[in-house]
């Protein structure tokens, strides 16, 4: 079947932002990366469209760029499916337009699969995917690696093009981060294996370089190496990487290794250096790179020729991926036509130190640690802030689960039927709030849904409003839409992104056990959409400063406590495990509600109506809390 195309039964949409083009380059950076993607892929499962973000975007030169041969629709963006204007792109959208997948790195993995299972012939662009399929798939809320990818250097990338020559600003301290990263010592699952024929080799090297080029991995000398100022050029690495890409075997290691490399500490061995930007395998990393490293080199070439030497390793990358397959020939039918660097002044390959530093290490032995919650609470308790919760609406109020149909219930599933008894509790909790506060025609949004045991519950319970379950998991999110399908239920939206990248106005945003930060993420999201909100947090040990969040959050307590003594309470609101001492539990609990008190205050403070209740039963969590808040 090799080289046929399955049609798949679903139509699939993809959709991509325009805003302009200059020089062969189409804004934002984004879309230029997927059309890279598709070019790359040979993927012709998704009907592109070319969405217009300006009033009156010159699309004239667009057909030289696209030389898709007019498969690319050109469409504004109230033609968008109602799923997708609620999203940032790029988004992929599956007819019937319930199921939206939004934001790069998403639609990325998921072009990708989607060529695989087309045609599973294609193993090479899974493995676009990486080891264990992870690349990129951490999102950017959580992962800094993912956040630079996908949005700051292209950003920064697309401000520093924008701007005309002469007047262009410093170089982007993203870059420079980059190439630093890219300098920093290799890990790979087998690792270990390839440092010690890495030894080898460079002791062979050392003996002498008649012996150094007795083909230690049984490549011929200088046969595949354009560039022979490459410093890299006859590295074990790039051996392993390229034969990977052409299909080979790896080297073989029949040669059992002498004792010395054999018995080598781990320590001792050396390490590896980048091929490419994940590492030694070409990867969905390097094809969103290409483009914005691509228009960067450009402009510094062009402009900045002085600035290159900063670039040494951006600059061999960039040598290196148009040696891939395929690469130059995807790259030149999307209007990216690789140029020639000028070859660098020898620089030294010198290693960056990489900071690796130990947080925890430190607070461990932070006496202030050491004593407890106590004094903290005291401390709060001499301004007046005490444990205390708001009474719950209505302690009794349950779903009459079993008259429910089955797949509204927690119960489906692989779930054991205690946890199931204690998810119903907690639902009982949640959809009692919200029921109480919905109104016909309300939007509603379940962050971080998982499975959807929240959102399915409400959607059957509200059908008169909408109900949208946002979630970055796609296995959790195909779960939930497949349970909703057998409700049948109609006011249901599924969307397969970061937080962020849900752009819709809401009334009432909910969210059942959102980790550490993501319930203040959470929070932010409704407040700025002025909803109501409906939080359960935990994992309050993850607490800690992002790049939108300090701690304490609220006025009142930040006069009160240090970011040291709310860190206490965050690392023991986490202790209400059920098999700890009553004792601890019970601490456990009041920093939890200490905790959630200054979010309550932080909310007020931006003209919100806030109450901390416990839940009911207790039992139900150790992370029973729920924060409710409404705007005034
Ligand atoms: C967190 O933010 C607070 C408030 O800006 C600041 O005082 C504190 O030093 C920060 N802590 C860390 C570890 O960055």
């Amino acid at each position: 079947m090799k080289g046929i195309i399955k049609k798949s039964l679903t139509e699939e949409y993809l959709y991509l932002d325009f805003s302009h083009q200059t020089e062969g380059c189409i804004f934002p950076l984004h879309t230029s990366v997927a059309l890279f993607l598709l070019s790359y892929c040979d993927c012709k499962i998704f009907k592109v469209c070319l969405v217009l973000t300006g009033e009156n975007t010159d699309v004239s030169l667009l057909k030289n760029v696209l030389s898709q041969d007019g498969e690319v629709q050109i469409i504004p963006r109230q033609e968008l499916p109602p799923i997708v204007q609620n999203c940032r792109l790029p988004a992929a959208v599956e007819r019937p337009d319930n199921f939206c997948r939004a934001g790069l790195a998403v639609v990325l993995r998921h072009m990708i699969q989607k060529t695989y299972e087309a045609d599973p012939s294609r193993k090479e662009i899974l493995e676009l995917l990486g080891f264990k399929k992870t690349c990129l798939k951490a999102c950017a809320e959580v992962s800094q690696w993912t956040r630079l990818c996908e949005l700051t250097i292209p950003l920064a990338i697309e401000n520093f093009l924008s701007k005309p020559s002469g007047q262009r600003p410093p170089i982007p301290a993203e870059i420079l981060q980059l190439e630093k990263k890219f300098g920093e010592p290799v890990r790979v699952h087998n690792d270990d294996k390839l440092r010690r024929q890495k030894l080898k080799q460079q002791k062979a090297a050392r003996a002498g370089p008649s012996l150094a080029k007795d083909k230690p991995n049984g490549r011929v000398h200088g046969q595949e190496t354009p560039d022979e100022l490459d410093p890299w050029a006859e590295s074990l690495e790039l051996t392993v990487a390229f034969s990977k890409l052409r299909a080979q075997e790896e080297p073989a290691t029949a040669n059992r290794e002498p004792a010395r490399i054999r018995k080598a500490k781990a320590s001792d061995l050396p390490p590896l250096e980048h091929v490419f930007a994940e590492g030694l395998y070409f990867t969905l990393t390097d094809i969103v790179l290409l483009p914005c490293i691509h228009h960067f080199l450009l402009i510094i070439c062009k402009e900045l020729t002085e600035k290159l030497v900063e670039f040494p390793l951006l600059a061999t990358w960039y040598r290196r991926i148009q040696e891939v397959p395929r690469v130059r020939t995807a790259a030149s039918q999307c209007g990216i036509h690789f140029f020639h660097l000028p070859e660098l002044v020898a620089t030294s390959n010198e290693q960056h130190p990489s900071f690796s530093e130990a947080p925890g290490v430190e607070e461990q032995n932070d006496p202030s640690f050491i004593g407890g919650p106590r004094p903290t609470m005291t401390k709060l308790m001499e301004k007046g802030i005490e444990v205390m919760f708001s009474p719950h609406p209505c302690p009794t109020w349950t779903l009459d689960w079993d008259s429910l149909p089955a797949a509204v219930s927690p119960k489906e599933g692989k779930m054991s039927s205690d946890r199931a008894l204690r998810k119903q509790q907690q639902l009982n909790n949640l959809v009692y709030v919200v029921t109480s506060q919905a109104k016909p025609g309300d939007k509603i949004v379940d962050f971080c849904s998982g499975g959807g045991h929240v959102g399915i519950v409400l959607a059957h319970m509200l059908p008169l409003c909408q109900v949208t379950l946002i979630e970055n998991k796609e296995l959790s999110l195909i779960r939930a839409k497949k349970r909703s399908d057998e409700l049948g239920l109609s006011n249901i939206w599924f969307i397969q992104a970061n937080m962020e990248y849900f752009t819709g106005m809401f009334n009432i945003g909910v969210a059942l056990h959102a980790c550490g930060v993501a319930t203040d993420m959470v929070i932010e999201h409704c407040i700025e959409a002025r909803a109501s909100f409906v939080s359960c947090p935990c994992c309050y040990g993850f607490i800690q400063n992002t790049s939108k969040f300090n701690f304490p959050k609220s006025e009142q307590f930040k006069k009160t406590l240090s970011y040291k003594e709310h860190m206490i309470l965050c690392r023991f609101a986490d202790q209400t495990a059920v098999q700890l001492p009553p004792q601890r539990r019970l601490i456990g609990k009041q920093c939890m509600c200490l905790v959630d008190l200054d979010r309550a205050r932080a909310a007020e403070e931006r003209g919100y109506s806030v109450q901390v209740i416990s839940m009911e039963p207790e039992s139900c969590s150790p992370k029973n809390n729920m924060i409710v808040g409404v705007p005034i």
